[in-house]
């Protein structure tokens, strides 16, 4: 489904659901104000918890306008299985992230069951915080995730647009059925740590049709990430879909069953990426699909890489223990930004098993210059194979 239909969809819905259900609480009537200055944070707490306690289906609405919000932490069990919550307005953060500090979370859904947030844009105001990390400060406060999923099951964002997160912008964690739809995510290259989408301790989630250009990873997958399905997604600028950093740790969830397919990747630093800790752990990642994927002028395409150890602190020399299985690369075309478009930089404790490649076409230059670089990986292909294979 294109992304205007699959909107015009979720608008339909929220209709829907808007007209059913019997109760709605707008938080205008709560006491919120639109002139994106007066601290809203009381008006939209009490609206949830008239939705939450509602023992019908109930709608939180947000209408057009700013209203400046801090911390926002919509916490379950509710009494009822379906609250919508739209929005039609932007949600903005105080503008000194002193006040978000080092609060993980900006807005959280945490115990949840049954939740559809619909619509709307949260603009984080990164860009102080940018600026403080970036001087080298260390009077930084980490700053906060813009919205977090957290123990939560049967969740649906649909047309969310998150703008200038201050850390990660959308975070799914320990849930399951999630959907993140037709979701646009904008911050500049140049901004740290704002990864798209970060999904871990979680199965069953489904990332599409979403437009994600950032700091960091367009969509990063960490431990315990089971049953996705992420499909449509645009990135760039950033750092590419990342499954990893995994293996940080020595007792480890794995990572299984992942499918990314029908995915692009502009001018990003990475397009599809393994990546583990040089470190001890029993953690895995097993059964990848990797399908249907154009780059275009990104430095890294193909590439997994278990020596990672930032600032040779606390690994150097030292093996990863993530083993990598049945990772398959399916019709993966279009251009490196460097010569080496395929690299698979393994462990030598774990050798990568079972990497299948099919019709795969990169070039650097013109299409003879790309090379690949494999160390302790192993694999076959089939149909076209450019760059050669190193297998
Ligand atoms: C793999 O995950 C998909 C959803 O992404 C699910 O439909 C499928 O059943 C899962 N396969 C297995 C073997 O669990
Ligand atoms: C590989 O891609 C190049 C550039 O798009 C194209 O010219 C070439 O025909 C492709 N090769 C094969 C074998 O598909």
């Amino acid at each position: 489904m294109a992304n205007h239909q699959l909107l015009s969809l979720a608008t339909a819905i929220a209709a829907i659901i808007a007209t059913v259900s019997a109760a709605s609480y707008n938080v205008y009537s709560f006491g919120a104000k639109p002139d994106g200055r007066t601290d809203s944070t009381k008006a939209f707490m009490a609206a949830w918890s008239s939705a939450c306690g509602s023992t019908m289906p109930a709608t939180v609405y947000v209408p057009k306008g700013r209203f400046m919000v801090g911390g926002l932490q919509f916490s379950g069990p509710c009494k009822n299985g379906a609250i919508t919550l739209r929005i039609d307005g932007t949600l903005v953060a105080p503008a000194n992230y002193f006040v978000l500090a080092n609060a993980d979370y900006w807005v959280m859904f945490h115990g949840v069951q049954g939740v559809t947030i619909v619509g709307g844009t949260l603009d984080a105001q990164g860009a102080g915080l940018w600026a403080c990390k970036s001087s080298g400060s260390r009077n930084c406060p980490n700053g906060a995730t813009s919205l977090a999923i957290s123990n939560s099951n049967d969740v649906i964002v649909y047309g969310l647009s998150s703008v200038n997160s201050q850390m990660f912008h959308i975070v799914v964690n320990g849930c399951r059925n999630v959907k993140v739809l037709g979701v646009n995510v904008v911050a500049p290259s140049t901004s740290p740590n704002t990864d798209g989408i970060h999904v871990q301790l979680s199965t069953g989630v489904t990332i599409l049709n979403s437009k994600i250009g950032t700091g960091d990873d367009c969509v990063s997958i960490g431990p315990g990430a089971t049953n996705l399905w992420i499909e449509g997604v645009a990135c760039g600028p950033g750092h590419g879909i990342s499954i990893g950093s995994l293996g940080k740790d020595l007792n480890e969830e794995g990572v299984s069953n992942v499918t990314v397919k029908r995915v692009s990747f502009t001018g990003t630093e990475n397009g599809l990426r393994i990546k583990s800790w040089a470190r001890p752990s029993n953690g895995f990642v097993n059964g990848v699909l990797f399908q249907n994927a154009i780059m275009t002028n990104v430095q890294n395409p193909i590439v997994i890489d278990q020596h990672y150890c930032p600032g040779s602190k606390n690994c150097p020399d030292q093996a990863s223990g993530v083993r990598i299985s049945n990772v398959k690369y399916e019709d993966v075309h279009g251009t490196s930004a460097t010569k080496v478009a395929v690299k698979f930089d393994c462990s030598k404790q774990y050798p990568c098993r079972g990497i299948t490649m099919q019709d795969v076409n990169l070039s650097f230059k013109n299409e003879f210059q790309a090379s690949s670089y494999c160390v302790n990986a192993g694999g076959t292909t089939s149909g076209v194979m450019k760059p050669t294979s190193c297998f």
